[in-house]
């Protein structure tokens, strides 16, 4: 494709985080809207879409090393437009260190990514990285399609400012999405095949709006609303913060069926000091105390977290202490990352940075314990009974792969379409996913 011809294959590839996949969805899904056609597997695209993250400094680099193998055998690229958190943060840099990249996107614009790529088509590099309050959802094509697990950002933005986290920064403050809008977009979702959808949000459990009464309703409500839409079987969310876990979505873990047995719920660290260093609002016990009550509302509940380690002035016996909240907890999955210190937020500048080795060490360590735990969670579950979601097919013939109320993959052989929801005997479970069996 020459500089002054308009594309016409395109490749979303989305990096980090669900509420990038969801972005880059609706991307793809603007980019139809206008002509465009999604580039089949392995083939050659017109325009290259760079949806990125920039949670942690590898995931930075790896936007570098992407562009430079977009450079074709012939020696031309594709157009490439660099979207999501790093062209936010590091917008001007990018155009300046990439001559390749003609457009430049940041999460809050990306309804205008269109544009901008007829723009670069005609020879302009655009940049467009404001974060207007006005909300882009409005501008995105009405959704069509889905598969049987869908996503659905109706928060986005944080305003806790964790001392080591660019969210804040690269998303800006929180806002939540109106209740008509997501009911209508899960609507939407539900029509075009999906049977579970994931409420997406970087704070998910802040979401706060007005009923169509103009009551105020937080996610439970949303929840429970959602629920009455009948081919939706499944309702989870991510991410949570500990700080916004309220009574109403606790009880609604025991009440609203449809709500899955699962919730991520991350601590970063058992240790109380360090907690307070990376400004969470919580204690290792405030944190337990709160699992209890989750539990108590739903015994069967599947946790799952995120962690972080060597923070900057961890000792050992602070990381000990993260050691004993996660055999406290018992998880059945989790997230665990070594610092990463990002430009510009205040961990960055702390005294008592950990050499690297030691941050291995304790990584292993922890991800070793995750690892018991999340076998012994799906050991576990071993001759439960239970429904599955069928997703996709499996490697061997007649095989498929779906997920359990917990969120574990469960592949089992049977005569079953995509989204079919089927019983399963679960009856042998690995790390990573579990043999069943579906009733005949
Ligand atoms: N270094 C390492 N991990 C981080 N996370 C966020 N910022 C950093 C950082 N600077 C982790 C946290 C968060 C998850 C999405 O990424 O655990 O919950
Ligand atoms: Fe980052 Fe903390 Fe906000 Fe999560 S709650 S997005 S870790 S600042």
């Amino acid at each position: 494709m020459s500089a002054t011809t308009s594309p016409r294959t395109f490749r979303v590839k989305s990096f980090g985080c669900q509420m990038n996949v969801y972005d880059g969805e609706r991307m793809g899904e603007l980019l139809q809207a206008q002509g465009m056609a999604a580039a089949e597997e392995g083939a050659d695209a017109d325009l290259v879409v760079l949806n990125t993250c920039h949670i942690r400094e590898k995931a930075t680099e790896k936007v570098y090393s992407d562009i430079g193998r977009l450079r074709r055998d012939d020696g031309t690229t594709p157009l490439i437009a660099v979207a999501g958190c790093v062209a936010q943060a590091e917008g001007e840099e990018i155009m300046a260190r990439a001559p390749s990249v003609k457009v430049v996107v940041g999460p809050q614009s990306y309804h205008r990514l269109p544009d901008m790529v007829a723009e670069a088509a005609q020879g302009r590099r655009a940049t467009e990285t404001d974060m207007p309050a006005e909300a882009k959802f409005a501008a995105l094509p009405r959704r069509r399609r889905s598969g049987p697990s869908a996503f659905l950002t109706v928060q986005e933005g944080c305003d806790k400012f964790c001392t080591y986290c660019v969210v804040p920064y690269t998303r800006g403050a929180e806002i939540s999405r109106p209740f008509a809008d997501l009911v209508e977009e899960a609507k939407l979702l539900v029509e075009g095949g999906a049977r579970e959808i994931t409420l997406l949000g970087q704070n998910v459990n802040a979401w706060a709006s007005e009923d169509a009464r103009g009551r105020a309703i937080g996610l439970a409500g949303l929840a429970e609303e959602l629920a009455r839409i009948p081919d939706l079987a499944r309702i989870r969310y991510t991410t949570s913060h500990p700080a916004d876990m309220d009574d109403a979505l606790i009880e609604a873990h025991g009440t609203n069926a449809k709500l899955m047995p699962f919730l991520h719920l991350p601590v970063q660290s058992g240790n109380d000091r360090v907690l307070r260093a990376m400004n969470r609002s919580h204690t290792a016990e405030s944190y337990l105390k709160l699992l209890d009550r989750v539990r108590a509302a739903r015994p069967d509940i599947a946790l799952s977290g995120d962690f972080i380690v060597g923070f900057p002035g961890e000792t050992d016996a602070e990381f000990e202490d993260t050691l004993r909240l996660v055999d406290a907890v018992g998880y059945a999955q989790a997230f665990s990352f070594k610092y990463s210190a990002r430009p510009g937020t205040p961990a960055a500048t702390m005294d008592g940075h950990v050499p690297a080795t030691v941050m291995d060490e304790r990584l292993q360590r922890l991800q070793a314990a995750l690892n018991r735990d999340q076998l012994a969670f799906n050991k576990a579950s071993e001759g439960k009974r239970c429904p599955v979601l069928v997703e996709r097919r499996g490697k061997h013939p007649g095989q498929w792969l779906g997920k359990s109320p917990w969120l574990q993959s469960v592949h089992f052989i049977a005569d079953v379409r995509i989204g079919d929801l089927v019983e399963v005997d679960l009856l042998e479970a690995g790390p990573n996913s579990i043999a069943g069996r579906p009733l005949s």
